[in-house]
């Protein structure tokens, strides 16, 4: 990704292209008709002076506003603008000063696309954004730089687990992903442990190592600490998945679409971008980021329906489906969160059940906790960042689902519910630690994508968790 310089000024210098916002029942530019523009959002009116291209965004009706209209509608500006060549972009956002760091966001976010491996690059029209001026009035200009540097860094970030999501399993197996991690890290206040098979049978992370027994491309465990906080303060624990792949293994998935199993590692993703985000914004927190990673293939020593297995707390799982494998290795990542750690609370994030598809489809991710004061952070977080959570419950009664005759647990229980049931399952393992559990299935990815986005990755998770966290979590 070429680098970008953004700079927030009250004018422009040089000739960039300009993105201006519309209000619906605001004056229209000269020249334009009503019966051509109707401010709706998102919509967009290309017009061309001498030097000059300017595109008019709408925002709909005023009254409607939110801070994800405005990152949207950058985004359809910028892709617009890209598509015609321009490099050298200016936001005008002087009546929107608010929504700046929103802006921003869309900006960075719609400037990013998978590349890909030698495709035929002569179809490819299309700029890369080079420099970005956001423009505001002089009083604003201080609380807009301050936006402005947190929205860079983390859309900045959201592009770069983008780039690896999107990434094939042959490309990125847990190795690979293990040593991106290392890479990232560097240069950051962050320190990275990584456990390879000999390390996971050590320490007896049981779920990992039986759900990556199936392939050659071995199963490895990151773990990721950042100390902004006090020293005595425990840190939040933040748990992702990440399937590089997943076949389903035994337990075999059909084949239609089964490509799409490349984002299963989207949870792990996440958590590895709000670890790289919270030490670039220095936030004043303590966290911990674990990040479980196999790929699940069917294959000679691959584990198998009525195994039994043995997690890192001594928890005990009967496998009936090797294709729930994303709660065997959580499993393992959340007990070591809770004994290592001690957290003050657990987040979890994973592209867990296609139940949760069916429930919520590609809108909302499933929020299951049974901490009362833990939900409305998130779901004003969801609000500001368009990532937005629907509360599911996790009451007990979900657990009578997955007894079993001879474990602790077993992985699948009736299909009725089972979006809810799975999460009773990973909760297990927090035992009495405040515990949230994401399901992103239906938004880790997208093939119908809104102005600021692409087909591919969304990277769902980083931008709401770091929203909630700067606000401050009542842990
Ligand atoms: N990674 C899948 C869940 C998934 C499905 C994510 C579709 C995104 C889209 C997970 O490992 C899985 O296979 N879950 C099974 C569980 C079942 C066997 C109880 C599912 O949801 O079908
Ligand atoms: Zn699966
Ligand atoms: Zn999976």
């Amino acid at each position: 990704m070429p680098t970008l310089k953004i700079d927030v000024r009250t004018s422009t210098v040089g000739s960039p292209d300009l993105v201006t916002f519309l209000a619906k029942g605001s004056p229209l530019p000269a020249g334009v008709p009503a019966s051509e523009f109707d401010a709706a959002p998102c919509s967009t009116v290309l017009l061309r002076d001498k030097n000059q291209r300017t595109i008019v965004v709408g925002l709909g009706e005023k009254e409607k506003i939110e801070p994800d209209t405005l990152r949207r509608a950058a985004g359809a500006g910028i892709k617009q603008l890209l598509k015609l060549g321009s490099t050298d972009v200016a936001l005008n956002l002087t009546p929107y000063a608010d929504h700046a760091g929103a802006a921003v966001e869309g900006a960075i976010l719609a400037s990013y696309k998978f590349e890909g491996f030698g495709k035929d690059a002569s179809k490819e029209k299309r700029g890369a954004l080079a420099r970005l001026q956001v423009l505001v009035k002089e009083s604003e200009l201080a609380p807009t730089r301050a936006q402005v540097r947190d929205a860079e860094i983390i859309a900045t970030t959201s592009n770069t687990i983008r780039d690896i999501g999107n990434l094939p399993g042959n490309m990125l197996t847990p190795a690979i992903l293990a040593e991106k991690a290392q890479e990232l890290a560097k240069g950051r206040k962050l320190t990275v442990r990584i456990w390879n098979e000999r390390h996971l049978k050590r320490d007896g992370f049981g779920g990992i190592l039986a759900v990556g027994r199936g392939s050659v491309n071995p199963p490895r465990f990151i773990v990721l600490e950042y100390r902004g906080g006090a020293k005595r303060e425990a840190p939040i624990a933040l748990v992702g998945k990440a399937v590089t792949f997943d076949t389903g293994g035994i337990s075999i998935k059909p084949g239609a679409q089964m490509d799409e199993m490349k984002w299963d590692k989207m949870g792990g993703l996440a958590v590895l971008g709000m670890m790289l985000a919270a030490a670039d914004l220095k936030l004043p927190l303590n966290l911990v980021g674990l990040i479980p990673s196999a790929e699940n293939m069917p294959g000679p020593d691959a584990y198998r329906p009525g195994d039994i297995i043995t997690t890192r707390d001594g928890k005990t799982i009967e496998v009936l489906n090797t294709d729930a494998e994303g709660r065997i290795i959580l499993a393992d990542a959340i007990a070591h969160a809770r004994l290592t750690y001690k957290p003050s609370a657990i987040l979890e994030y994973s592209t867990l059940t296609g139940a949760v598809v069916m429930a919520l489809g590609h809108t909302r991710a499933g929020m299951f906790t049974a901490e009362e004061k833990l939900k409305a952070p998130f779901i004003a977080a969801g609000k500001a960042t368009g990532e937005l959570v629907w509360t599911m419950p996790v009451d007990e009664e979900y657990k009578e689902g997955i007894q079993s005759e001879v474990a602790t647990v077993k992985n699948i229980g009736p299909r009725e519910g089972s979006a809810c049931i799975s999460a009773s399952f990973v909760k297990t393992w927090a035992e009495k630690t405040p515990f949230v559990h994401f399901d992103i299935a239906g938004v880790a990815w997208t093939t119908k994508p809104p102005a600021h986005l692409e087909d591919g990755a969304t990277g769902f998770g980083l931008r709401l968790t770091l929203q909630a966290l700067r606000a401050g979590l009542p842990v």
